[in-house]
């Protein structure tokens, strides 16, 4: 089955009476477990991609399926589909709310969901991702890089998503702790049998995570790359 498909996307930003296209005409699709990655220099409009997908920026145009139901430019994500896709950010510390504790950073979704465990549910992804339960009680200031990557990602998972975008999830943290969260990711997708996007500038990352990739360059694919053409870039 197929979890993603991307036809045509473009998306254009206008700011002080100039235009700037920086999606345009963006197609990809991506099979159910698979994980896509999307490759390109800084700038190139990766995160945007992701954020058309995420429902995050509705002004787009083209057409988006996920398993199987289209999004709709203009109009946000709502009901299931809202759930089935999260999308885990560049950077963990300014998505974080600064003065929320991470219980609540956590357990918020899932009440607002009208979930009945929450708390339970909360232990368990902390556990999930390698925290202890004392956590629930810092601030995201007083927890590492890593640790809050990790939060970030628990709390994507929480709402157990079919759809998966994760945008650099690892480059602001050191290579061992890199490793430990990419592997993290990769146990977590076989157990919930998840699809990922995964935007990475960095070719290693991305030969060790993805099954196939899309280079872009100012806004277009470039080129696609598979397994093969991956195994040559790490
Ligand atoms: N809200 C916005 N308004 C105007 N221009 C924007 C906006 N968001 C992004 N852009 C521009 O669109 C282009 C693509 O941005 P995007 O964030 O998608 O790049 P990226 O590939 O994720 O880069 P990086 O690797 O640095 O994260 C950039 O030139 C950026 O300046
Ligand atoms: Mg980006």
């Amino acid at each position: 089955m197929t979890a993603l498909t991307v036809d045509d996307l473009s998306v254009t930003f206008v700011s002080d009476a100039k235009r700037f296209a920086a999606v345009r005409g963006v197609s990809f699709s991506v099979a159910q477990g698979e994980t896509f990655g999307l490759i390109g220099p800084s700038g190139c409009g990766k995160s945007t991609v992701l954020r058309a997908i995420a429902g995050l920026n509705t002004d787009w145009t083209g057409h988006i399926t996920v398993n199987g139901q289209a999004l709709e430019p203009g109009r946000k994500i709502t009901g299931d589909l809202r759930r089935d896709i999260q999308m885990v950010f560049q950077d963990p510390y300014s998505s974080l709310h600064p003065r929320h504790r991470i219980g609540r950073i956590l357990g918020e979704p899932l009440k607002v969901r009208g979930v009945a465990d929450g708390e339970d549910k909360v232990r368990q992804a902390l556990d999930q991702v390698g925290l202890v339960p004392d956590m629930v009680g810092r601030y995201p200031h007083q927890l590492s890089g890593g640790q809050r990557q990790r939060v970030a990602i628990a709390r994507a998972l929480l709402l157990e998503p079919k759809l998966l975008l994760l945008d650099e999830p690892t480059s602001a943290l050191d290579v061992s702790v890199q490793a430990e969260i990419l592997n993290l990711l990769n146990d977590l997708k076989a157990a919930h049998s998840m699809t990922f996007i995964l935007v990475s500038h960095d070719p290693g990352v991305v030969a060790h995570m993805c099954d196939r990739a899309g280079v872009i360059q100012a806004g277009r694919i470039a080129t696609l790359l598979d397994r093969d053409a991956l195994s040559q870039l790490g």
